[in-house]
């Protein structure tokens, strides 16, 4: 699999997860590990554009496919947009939530470009879909924040979004 741009052997065991491969074999540890049940979205990346959960991810399924973790979308210096919006409208606290944050508003950016409902988008027949704060809060609900940081993250994202949409 290539692993934001750099190619990584897949396990030779097949139960190690996603998450596990990242942070304890390539050395990327910046997804977090929350829960490990699905529950938190702390190891939220994205596959070939698509938000999942790596933990619960099987790194082997992956065979072939594009990973992109938060060390890919930005670094030091030349940080991704959303990452500079949470700097600046104080999207974070620890911290521990926000890569997760981050790639999964990526992912949902382009779930919205794509036309895909929410369970609270009106108008299933719309060509495009306004991000409303409810649009917005219903489609990051997956990522938890145990800081109470979501008034910051949701700005964060809200005024991103925006500025790419002109
Ligand atoms: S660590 Fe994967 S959802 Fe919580
Ligand atoms: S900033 Fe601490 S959990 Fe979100």
């Amino acid at each position: 699999m290539m692993i934001n741009g750099v190619p990584v052997s897949l396990p030779n065991d097949p139960r190690v997860s996603l998450l596990d491969l990242l942070r304890e074999h390539v050395g990327l540890p910046g997804t977090k590990k929350g829960c490990n049940q699905g529950a938190c979205g702390a190891c939220t990346v994205l596959v070939d554009g698509e938000r999942i959960l790596s933990c619960l991810a099987l790194a082997v399924q992956y065979e072939g496919r594009a990973i992109t973790t938060i060390e890919g979308l930005g670094r030091p210096g030349a940080l991704h947009p959303l990452q500079q919006a949470f700097v600046e409208h104080d999207g974070f606290q620890c911290g521990y939530c926000t890569p997760g944050q981050i790639c999964s508003a990526v992912g949902m950016a382009d779930e919205i470009r794509r036309g895909v409902p929410s369970h609270v988008t009106r108008d299933l027949a719309a060509e495009t879909i306004a991000l409303s704060p409810d649009e917005l809060r219903e489609r990051m609900s997956g990522n938890l924040c145990r800081c109470g940081a979501h008034n910051g993250i949701v700005a964060a994202i809200a005024e991103t979004l925006a500025e790419a949409a002109k």
